[in-house]
Formats: C-alpha cells, sequence, structure tokens
C-alpha cells in the first residue's frame, strides 16, 4: 500500500495521495464488494489503522525521509506522531494532538459524509464511499480550510497587518477560510475546546507572534462581520507548530474522520435505501433551438 504512495509524484498534493492510497486499499482487498457488516467493520479497522501510516510517511518522503514503522508500545495518537517526527513529543504535544483528532472524528451529515452516505446508498462498497468522501473533504470550504488558514497567516505576515489585510479581503468579497459554518450561525461548538489546545501548543513553542494573529484576526472579523471561527480555525496554527507541514492539515482530518465516515457507510448498508434528491427546473418553459 505504502508502494503506492512512492509511485506518486512529490508534487501531488496530500490530500490526492490519500484519495489514491484508499482506493488502492479498495483495489486490494479481495472482499472488497462484500458489504457484511462484519466486512464492513474489518474494512473500516484497516481503514482507521492504515490512514496514518500513509499520512506520516506522505510527509516525510517529501523530505526525503524514510518510513517509520509503528511501535506496539505506542497508542494511535503517539504512534501518529511518532511516524510522521520519528519521535514521539511531549506529552502536551500529544494531548493537543488527540484532542484534534477527537473533536476531528466525527460530525453529523457534513458535506463529506453526506457524499459517502449518498455513494454507500447506491450498494456501492466502503472504500468507493470513503474515496468519494476525501474528495469532498479537500475543498476549501470544508475540510481544506485548515490549511487554507495557514496560507492566511503567511499572507498576514505580522500582528499589525491584520486589520489592512482583513479590510481588503472583505473589500474584494473573499472568503476568510476558518471562520463562518454552515450549521453553527452563533459558534462552532468544537472551537473552544480546539482553542485551548492551540494556545497551550503556541506557548509550548513559543509563538506568542501567531497567538497575536490568531486573536487579531478573531477579534477584527467579529467586530465588522460578526462572523466567528469554526474549528479550522485553531487546529491550523496548532497542526504547524507541531512540525505538520501546511499541506498535511487535511490530511490528518482524513484519518480522523475515517471514525465518522465508516460508521455512517456501515450505518447506511445496514438499513439502506437510495439517496436521490429531485431537482427543481427554473429555466424557460420552451427555449428555441438552432434548427
Ligand atoms: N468570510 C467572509 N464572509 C463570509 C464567511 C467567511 N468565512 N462566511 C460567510 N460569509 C458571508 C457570506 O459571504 C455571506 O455574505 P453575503 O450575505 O454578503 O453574500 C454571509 O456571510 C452569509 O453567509 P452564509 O450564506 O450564511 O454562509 P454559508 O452557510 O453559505 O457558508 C461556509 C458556510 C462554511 C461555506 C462559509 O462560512 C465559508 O466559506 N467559510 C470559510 C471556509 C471554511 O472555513 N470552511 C470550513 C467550514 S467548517
Amino acid at each position: 500500500m505504502l508502494r503506492a504512495v512512492d509511485d506518486l509524484p512529490l508534487t501531488t498534493h496530500p490530500m490526492d495521495v490519500c484519495r489514491t492510497a484508499v482506493s488502492v486499499m479498495g483495489a486490494n482487498d479481495m472482499f472488497a464488494g462484500s458489504n457484511s457488516p462484519a466486512n464492513n467493520l474489518r474494512k473500516a479497522r484497516h481503514l482507521f489503522a492504515q490512514m496514518p501510516a500513509i499520512v506520516a510517511y506522505d510527509q516525510r518522503r517529501r523530505h526525503g525521509l524514510e518510513l517509520v514503522e509503528p511501535r506496539a508500545d505506542l497508542d494511535y495518537t503517539e504512534n501518529f506522531l511518532y511516524m510522521t517526527f520519528g519521535e514521539v513529543p511531549e506529552p502536551v504535544v500529544v494531548d493537543a494532538f488527540r484532542i484534534s483528532l477527537v473533536l476531528y472524528a466525527e460530525h453529523s451529515f457534513n458535506a463529506s459524509t453526506f457524499a459517502a452516505r449518498v455513494i454507500a446508498s447506491t450498494l456501492s462498497d466502503m472504500h468507493s464511499a470513503v474515496t468519494g468522501a476525501i474528495g469532498a473533504l479537500k475543498g476549501p470550504l470544508h475540510g481544506g480550510a485548515n490549511e487554507a488558514v495557514m496560507y492566511t497567516f503567511d499572507e498576514i505576515g505580522t500582528p499589525d497587518r491584520v486589520d489592512t489585510w482583513l479590510d481588503a479581503a472583505l473589500a474584494s468579497k473573499r472568503k476568510v477560510m476558518g471562520f463562518g459554518h454552515r450549521v453553527y450561525k452563533h459558534g462552532d461548538s468544537r472551537v473552544p475546546t480546539m482553542r485551548s489546545s492551540m494556545v497551550a501548543m503556541l506557548e509550548h513553542f513559543g509563538r506568542p507572534d501567531l497567538l497575536e494573529i490568531y486573536i487579531n484576526l478573531e477579534e477584527a472579523m467579529a467586530a465588522r462581520t460578526g462572523i466567528l471561527p469554526n474549528v479550522d480555525y485553531p487546529t491550523g496554527p496548532a497542526y504547524h507548530v507541531m512540525g505538520f507541514d501546511t499541506e498535511t492539515f487535511t490530511p490528518i482530518f482524513v484519518a480522523a474522520r475515517m471514525i465518522g465516515w465508516t460508521a455512517h457507510v456501515s450505518e447506511q448498508l445496514a438499513a439502506n435505501a437510495l439517496i436521490r434528491p429531485l431537482s427543481v427546473y427554473i429555466g424557460a418553459a420552451q427555449r428555441d433551438v438552432p434548427a
């Protein structure tokens, strides 16, 4: 499975690596087509176990580093960090990373989970549904926002530039990444927990400059638009100081959300009905067409 990663160019975006890896795993799974509950549980466990290895190895190979094998004495979170960095960081870092994974693990009918449900509802299979979900998560309006947050910080550069940057962004109708939510209109309930972990990380790694940008942008955005941060806003800087490459942020989300996706797919298949919405045509009743 990791050989499939090696076959991909180093320029391939890590989200495309994840999507391809899951597709390859499905193609190599002798029982990929069986949707029995027991087989789906097996597939879900394999996907959950394998994803950190893919994400960690993909970051390493971009830096010319060798694969790090997991250790049986480490838990899931510790192994994820160990396989990425070749050492287990201090407990405060492990805790912050674990909290982010738990917060990302499941979140009802978000776009990627809904995409997975739609695919499963045709009686397709787990790997196909997860492959589609990864494609849906990639976009910056969904999971890709945590990566995009870090590019925003890079663009802003220094805390004193926040107001000027934001005024220009809003004037040009740009979406500020890591803010707003389709469901949470009065604040994302995951943010306070992740914000505390992010503050702990910026203090631990001695980055008051990033914390100042974070707070200035949060306050300026609230003052100008009333729009509050979503969970991707604090995860961005937290992952950055932990040492993850910015392009690796959304793949971490993939590894964590594997829990939610595979549970939803299993639930869908256990009591399936085809998901097939109708659209309402609002165009002209009659159109002239060239002869
Ligand atoms: N930056 C700037 N303006 C934003 C905004 C943001 N992050 N989020 C919403 N708005 C604006 C919209 O442009 C809209 O303005 P308008 O009425 O002048 O056209 C207004 O706020 C209302 O937005 P709304 O339609 O209620 O939001 P939505 O439900 O369509 O969008 C998101 C939800 C998540 C797609 C949107 O907030 C967004 O693009 N956020 C940035 C990406 C992100 O962080 N995604 C991760 C989500 S967990």
